[in-house]
C-alpha cells in the first residue's frame, strides 16, 4: 500500500530520471516543501533506507566527529577495526578492543552496525599471510565462525567475503592465498558465517563493479547467480564505489544495482566516496543516491568517512564534510536527493524468520500527557516492512508553551535505529529515547509538531509507550 506523498515521491522520482544518465543530472532539483528528513538519516529513513559512514575508533574522542556522525547517520562500519589484523593479531588471540569500542558507540547512540570484512586477501595478520592450503583453510573458516559468533545479534550485515575478484578484463577471480586454498573458499566463508550468526545479513563486497559492462562486474554476478542457485546463504552485495576522475560514477549504475537485486538479494553501496569539489562533485552524489533509490532492494548507503580529512585519500576531498566539518555542496545534494523520496524498500530480505505481520497485536493508542499537562504526545503508526515500521509523535501544546520533551520506550527487543525531525538521547538500556526539539520547542496554545523515528521491531509490533513535558 503507498500513501499519496509516497505516490508523488515516485512520480518526482520517475519524472528526475526522464532517460537520462545518472551522472549527469542536475543538482537543483526542487525539495517537496513538505521534506521531513533534515539530516542525511532521517531522509534516507523516509524510503526504508539507511545512511551510514565508516568510523575510525582513533577519532571517536574528537567531539566534532562523533557530533557529526552522530546526528548524520545510523549505519557505522568500523574503516579498520573489525578486519582479520585487527580482530586477530596472533593466532587464536582475538583483540575485541577497537571493534568493541565502534559497536559499542553506534549501539549506544542507536545505530546499527555493518560489519566489515571477516575474509579478505588484504590486512591479514602476518602469521596468517604466511599459511597456505588446508592449513589456511580451516584458519580462515575459524577466524570466520570465531568472530561472526562473537558479534552475533550485533550486527546488521557482514562483508563475509571482500574483493575476491581480479581487475580488468580477465573475469577471474584474484590470485591469493585464500583463492589457492581452492575456488570454493568463498562459498565456504558464507556458510561458516551463516552457522555463526543467522541473523545477520551475509554480503560480498567489493570494488570496481559499478559499470554493468565490466567483466569484473559481470563475474560477480555470475557468481551470486550461481550461489542463489545452488543455496549459497548470500543476502546482499557491497558495492564499495570508490569513484574519481579515472573512474567516474558510470551511467549505466541504475541498471546494474537493479540486475543484482533482481537476483534475489539485496544491494549496498558500502564504501562511497568521490574525488573532486563543488558542483561536479555534487552532481555525482546525487547519481549515485539516485539509482540506489530507485531499486527496492538498495536498502542503504555508506560513506567512507565522515570529513575530507578523515578520509583514506583525505587529497581528493571526496567526502560529504570538510576539514572543519562543515556542510559541502556534496552534502546538500545527497541530502535533497534523498528527500525526493524512492522506491520503498518493500522487504529488506532480512534472513531470520518472518514475523507476525503488522496489526496483529497492536496496543491501544498510548496518547499520555504526564507531568505539567501542558502538552499531548499522540503515536501515529507509519511505513511497514518485515523488519521494522516507522512511526510518528505529533506533540500538540495545550496552552502556550517555551518548551517540550517526549519519551519513547519501545520494548524489547526492539530498537529504535533512525529519527527525524527532532533532536534525540537515550538512556543506557538503548530502549527510552527523549526527544527534543532541534530547534526552538515555543508552541502557541492548539498548534503541533511532528517528529517520526524508526523502530527495528526483532518480532515485537508493539506500539511505543509516550510522554511528553512541556516547558
Ligand atoms: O594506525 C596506523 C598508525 O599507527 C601508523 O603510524 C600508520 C603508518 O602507516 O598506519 C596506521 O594504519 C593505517 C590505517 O589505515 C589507519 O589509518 C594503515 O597503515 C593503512 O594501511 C590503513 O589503510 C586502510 C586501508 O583500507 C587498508 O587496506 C584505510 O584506512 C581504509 O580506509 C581502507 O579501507 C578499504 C576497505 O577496507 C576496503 N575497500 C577499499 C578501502 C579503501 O582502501
Amino acid at each position: 500500500m503507498t500513501t499519496p506523498r509516497q505516490r508523488y515521491r515516485r512520480g518526482r522520482l520517475a519524472a528526475a530520471f526522464g532517460g537520462l544518465a545518472a551522472a549527469t543530472l542536475a543538482v537543483t532539483l526542487a525539495v517537496p516543501a513538505a521534506a521531513a528528513g533534515s539530516t542525511l538519516q532521517a531522509a534516507a529513513a523516509e524510503s526504508g533506507r539507511y545512511f551510514g559512514t565508516a568510523i575510525a575508533a582513533s577519532r571517536l574522542n574528537d567531539g566534532t566527529y562523533t557530533t557529526i556522525a552522530n546526528r548524520e547517520f545510523n549505519m557505522i562500519t568500523a574503516e579498520n577495526e573489525m578486519k582479520m589484523d585487527a580482530m586477530q593479531p596472533s593466532r587464536g588471540q582475538f583483540n575485541w578492543s577497537s571493534g568493541d569500542r565502534i559497536v559499542n558507540w553506534a549501539r549506544q547512540n542507536g545505530k546499527q552496525v555493518r560489519g566489515h570484512a571477516l575474509a579478505w586477501h588484504s590486512q591479514q595478520p602476518g602469521w596468517m599471510q604466511n599459511m597456505s592450503g588446508s592449513q589456511l583453510r580451516t584458519a580462515m573458516l575459524d577466524h570466520v565462525t570465531q568472530v561472526a559468533s562473537y558479534y552475533r545479534g550485533k550486527i546488521y550485515a557482514w562483508d563475509v567475503v571482500n574483493e575476491a575478484f581480479a581487475d580488468g578484463s580477465s573475469g577471474a577471480r584474484r590470485d591469493s592465498n585464500l583463492q589457492r586454498t581452492g575456488n570454493d573458499w568463498i562459498e565456504a566463508a558464507f556458510r561458516a558465517a551463516r552457522a555463526a550468526d543467522p541473523g545477520a545479513k551475509l554480503c560480498y563486497n567489493d570494488y570496481n563493479t559499478d559499470n554493468w559492462q565490466h567483466a569484473k562486474t559481470q563475474a560477480v554476478y555470475n557468481m551470486v547467480k550461481d550461489f542463489k542457485a545452488r543455496g549459497v546463504p548470500i543476502d546482499c552485495v557491497g558495492f564499495q564505489a570508490h569513484f574519481n576522475s579515472g573512474n567516474p560514477v558510470p551511467s549505466n549504475y541504475h541498471t546494474t544495482l537493479q540486475n543484482f537485486a533482481d537476483l534475489g538479494v539485496d544491494v549496498q553501496i558500502t564504501e562511497l566516496d568521490i574525488e573532486g569539489s563543488g558542483s561536479s562533485q555534487a552532481q555525482q552524489y546525487q547519481g549515485v543516491v539516485q539509482a540506489c533509490l530507485s531499486v527496492a532492494r538498495c536498502t542503504g548507503i555508506t560513506v567512507w568517512g565522515v570529513r575530507d580529512t578523515d578520509s583514506w585519500r583525505a587529497s581528493g576531498t571526496p567526502l560529504l564534510f570538510d576539514g572543519s566539518g562543515n556542510k559541502k555542496a556534496a552534502y546538500t545534494s545527497v541530502l535533497n536527493q534523498l528527500n525526493q523520496g524512492g522506491t520503498p524498500v518493500p522487504n529488506p530480505g532480512n534472513p531470520t524468520p518472518t514475523p507476525t505481520q503488522p496489526g496483529t497485536t497492536p496496543t491501544p493508542t498510548p496518547t499520555q500527557n504526564p507531568g505539567t499537562g501542558g502538552c499531548t504526545a499522540t503515536y501515529s503508526e507509519g511505513q511497514k516492512w518485515n523488519d521494522r515500521f516507522n512511526g510518528t509523535v505529533t506533540i500538540r501544546a495545550n496552552t502556550a508553551i517555551s518548551g517540550w520533551s517526549s519519551t519513547v520506550t519501545v520494548r524489547q527487543p526492539q530498537r529504535i535505529i533512525a529519527t527525524w525531525n527532532g533532536s534525540p538521547t537515550w538512556d543506557s538500556s538503548g530502549n527510552v529515547m527523549t526527544m527534543r526539539p532541534s530547534g526552538s520547542g515555543a508552541l502557541a496554545a492548539g498548534q503541533t509538531v511532528s517528529f517520526g523515528f524508526t523502530v527495528q521491531h526483532n518480532g515485537n509490533w508493539t506500539w511505543p509507550t509516550l510522554t511528553c513535558s512541556a516547558s
